[in-house]
């Protein structure tokens, strides 16, 4: 499948199987991630994979899923299975830094979703928590986390909506309402 129909077809995962995530799928996001463009190819990023279980129970404490989905849309078990910690070295950061992490984001949520897995990119995290469980040093800041796991949802792509808020219904399926392409989309000129 090509980027673009991925690119279409992925939607947030935060209900997760038990399945495990391998090691080897980890490192091949984290190539891609490493791979991505970096503003004057400075870098900045490194990163943490934790799949041991123990580890991974310890970040989901540190990590805050969308509140909706939190309050009624979760049942044992379905946390998730692995997190790619993004981290940024203090010392080569730039204004695009925040850029950067956006787009090795992408890259790992990509190259997850072409292995069936499903992930949640997250900046709703307790920083210094999770720098203590991984003994990441103060030279390097976490922006970004990415939970990561087989899929137990399948979240519904809606139009847009006047809040744009996410919703579960009765049967707890996730709709997420985006703005049209006429809405975003400036022909030639504003
Ligand atoms: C920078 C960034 C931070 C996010 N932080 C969180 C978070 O802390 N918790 C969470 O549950 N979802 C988080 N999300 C996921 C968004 O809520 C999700 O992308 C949005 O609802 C749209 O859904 P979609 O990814 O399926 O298109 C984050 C997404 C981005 C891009």
């Amino acid at each position: 499948m090509g980027s673009y129909s991925n690119i279409l077809k992925r939607r947030t995962i935060r209900r997760f199987q038990l399945k495990p995530v391998s090691f080897t799928i980890l490192k091949k996001c984290v190539n891609a991630a490493r791979l991505s463009p970096t503003a004057r190819n400075t870098q900045p990023l490194q990163f943490v994979a934790v799949n041991d279980a123990k580890q991974v129970a310890a970040v989901n404490e540190a990590v805050h899923f969308g509140g909706v989905v939190k309050q009624k849309g979760r049942k044992e078990g379905e946390a998730p299975k692995a997190f790619i910690v993004i981290l940024v070295d203090r010392g080569k950061k730039s204004e695009y830094t925040l850029t950067d992490v956006g787009i090795a984001a992408e890259a790992i949520v990509l190259t997850a979703f072409e292995a069936d897995i499903g992930s949640c990119i997250m900046g709703a995290i307790e920083r210094e928590r999770i720098k203590g469980i991984l003994g990441i040093p103060n030279s390097f800041e976490v922006p970004l986390v990415v939970a990561l796991g087989y899929p137990k949802e399948k979240p519904v792509l809606e139009k847009e909506t006047k809040d744009l808020f996410y919703w579960l219904d009765d049967k707890g399926t996730l709709h997420v309402p985006k703005l049209s392409l006429e809405r975003v989309l400036h022909r030639n000129r504003f």
